[in-house]
């Protein structure tokens, strides 16, 4: 097989994120909006909710699935300590414990609405859309050429198929 984009490992995966952070820009204005308004309107409060709706169904389990399929093999390949193997297994750890942050800071708005929790929401919101954002760049420009690089056609094969729909 070539390397051509379209047979591209990574294809579906770098299509993924770029849906991704077209979710992260819609939540990016609704805190913004609400950081504006000092109010968490109803379609405020709906896009929170399909965002912790999204970061739970969607974003997560890519984060498990790169953790399972890229991972490990790279590691095999380049190692795992002063790599970037390393570097994105624990930004995917930073990952699932800022969603967690989250989804606490979104229940404390609906529970206690207040300014103070209006920004606390905006707090773990705006850290996980800079995250992501940074997160999605590094493994687009650093991660997935390294494995083009580094791993065997059977071990890229294999990431082809987890990440085809
Ligand atoms: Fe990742």
């Amino acid at each position: 097989m070539g390397d051509g984009s379209d047979d591209d490992p990574f294809y579906t995966l770098l299509g993924d994120h770029a849906d991704f952070v077209d979710k992260l820009t819609e939540l990016e204005a609704t805190l913004d909006e609400m950081i504006a308004t000092r109010e968490a309107r109803e379609a405020n409060r709906i896009i929170l909710d399909e965002s912790i709706r999204f970061f739970e169904d969607e974003l997560l389990p890519v984060l498990a699935a790169e953790d399972e399929t890229i991972l490990p093999p790279l590691e095999a390949a380049i190692g795992r300590y002063g790599t970037l193997v390393n570097v994105v297994a624990y930004e995917h750890d930073e990952i699932r414990r800022g969603v967690e942050k989250f989804k606490a800071a979104r229940r404390d708005l609906e529970a206690h609405p207040s300014w103070a929790a209006i920004q606390e929401t905006n707090r773990h919101g705006i850290f996980l859309v800079q995250f992501l954002w940074d997160h999605f760049r590094k493994e687009r420009t650093s991660l997935f050429p390294t494995a083009r690089e580094r791993l065997p056609e059977t071990e890229l094969e294999s990431i082809r198929t987890r990440f085809a729909h």
